[in-house]
């Protein structure tokens, strides 16, 4: 038997989320550190090594687009209501070493959604992001002149999205997937499709355009994201669908509504105005617009069009070849036919941290974790009373070592405070081995790690004060 300090006490309960959501398992851990060793870019943290990330959706498109070094972006986001800790730490790991591969960054401040679901008014959620989640995103490591960090409440674009994405989707599906009811608040209710505008709009022209996005998140956070991905699809024009055997199939979809049929048909009609006003020359000339435009242009070759079908077929299209024309035709989209183009986003989905309590970790309840802006006495003092998988007795202990899994304390070693992997193998042996007391273990993995990182935190915020205003941009 081989020990795994790794594993985790719920992997079971990950493992039943996947099979019934339809979340992939996150195997990319060991692709993403061989492309770091080929190409001296830098090696993934310890969660996403460690399967504390464990699932994803649509990630393969993110990692061709790393492996080729083409553009792409990572957004996230936090609602400032409580003191920002170890918990969202996880989060902004991810994206500081996504940032460090090459990602545009956009981090979306949740003010709105902390208004509408937790009662904050936006002042104070203002203040609880400028006086602690922001600086210490800074600390943390993310570049200030190379991070978007903006507010829900002042983005336009993102609230325009949800009104506009907002019409193609009724209540009775809303319902579905949230639990909404007849007493749900509209405000509450309207707040999934302000996330989904988060996500989306960083693919609107003036934020880059088309191009793979990754969106790392807590599982509590898949509803967002499966409804984020059905709706970026239905706003595309063109569908595709990959046949094993025969190909691929792009078809001009034909479910689409008047208003987007009209906008087509006149940006059409700008293009080519011999076509203007010839019914029935519109499918020939948008088959044959997408098909110098998209598909020639990613070098698709023996295209078959069938006008009447509204379809192009690509017969030796390989799995690879739908991603790339995905976003070839998501430009075109965007670019030519005035619509929206967004490629479905992708998602990563970490574990939760528990509570130091050993139940859950709250924002509210300061025992149960440990806040980024913890002096490192508190800290330290904290990690000191965390619930750990001791005996009751020392002799016990020798005897029969100590259950890791259920230690709180190793759990912060695993996420945050013991990144070399063979000193946090030694820490579970010793620990399981029955060869030290937990108290020992704490003051010599725990403690002194903790207190440093608050510490440098602290630091960290101090430097990142002027860079601070410039940084946060509204529209
Ligand atoms: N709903 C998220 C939370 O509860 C915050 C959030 C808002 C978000 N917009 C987002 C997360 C976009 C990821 C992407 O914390």
């Amino acid at each position: 038997m081989r020990i795994d300090p790794w594993s985790s006490q719920q992997s079971t309960d990950y493992q039943r989320l996947r099979d019934e959501f339809g979340i992939a398992a996150f195997d990319y851990g060991e692709r993403l550190a061989a492309l770091a060793r080929q190409r001296g870019l830098p090696p993934p943290p310890p969660i996403v090594r460690r399967g504390i990330v464990f699932g994803e959706r649509g990630f393969d498109r993110v990692f061709g687009a790393i492996e080729r070094g083409d553009p792409w972006a990572v957004l996230t986001g936090l609602m400032p209501s409580g003191p920002m800790h170890l918990g969202h730490k996880l989060v902004i790991d991810q994206v500081r070493y996504y940032q460090s591969l090459g990602a545009d960054v956009f981090i979306v401040v949740a003010d709105v959604e902390a208004h509408v679901t937790r009662g904050l008014t936006l002042e104070r959620a203002r203040e609880i992001a400028m006086s602690d989640y922001l600086p210490n995103y800074f600390a943390l490591g993310l570049k200030p002149d190379r991070t978007q960090i903006y507010f829900q409440s002042e983005r336009a674009a993102v609230k325009d999205l949800a009104w506009k994405l907002g019409r193609r989707i009724n209540w009775s599906t809303m319902e579905a997937i949230y639990g909404f009811s007849g007493e749900t608040n509209m405000g509450h209710a309207m707040a999934p499709l302000v996330q989904v505008g988060d996500i989306l709009h960083v693919q609107l022209p003036e934020y880059g355009g088309p191009r793979p996005v990754v969106v790392p998140v807590g599982v509590d956070q898949d509803p967002h994201i499966r409804l984020t991905r059905d709706l970026a699809q239905a706003t595309r024009i063109f569908s595709i669908n990959h046949e094993p055997g025969k190909g691929v199939v792009v078809a001009l979809k034909d479910n689409q509504d008047k208003a987007t049929v009209e906008r087509l048909h006149a940006a059409l009609a700008r293009r080519r105005p011999e076509l203007a006003g010839k019914p029935g020359h519109e499918t020939k000339a948008l088959l044959e617009a997408a098909l110098r435009e998209a598909l020639h242009a990613i070098g698709a070759s023996d295209v078959e069009k069938n006008v009447p079908y509204g379809t192009l077929t690509w017969k030796a299209a390989s799995a690879r070849d739908v991603y790339d024309l995905d976003l070839a035709l998501a430009k075109f989209e965007a670019s030519a036919l005035e619509g929206f183009g967004f490629v479905a986003p992708a998602s990563t989905y970490h574990r939760f941290m528990q509570g130091l309590t050993g139940g859950k970790m709250s924002s509210s309840k300061p025992e149960t974790h440990i806040a980024l802006n913890d002096p490192p006495a508190l800290a330290e003092k904290k990690l000191a009373g965390a619930v750990t998988g001791g005996r009751a007795t020392a002799e016990e202990q020798r005897r029969l070592g100590a259950d890791c899994g259920k230690c709180m304390a190793y759990e912060t070693y695993v996420y945050h405070l013991v990144p070399d992997d063979d000193r946090l193998a030694e820490a579970f042996e010793k620990g399981t081995g029955g060869k030290m007391l937990c108290g020992e273990c704490k003051s010599i993995y725990g403690k002194p790690a903790i207190a440093k990182l608050v510490g440098d935190l602290a630091d960290g915020r101090k430097a990142a004060e002027s860079a601070l205003k410039a940084t946060v941009r509204s529209e």
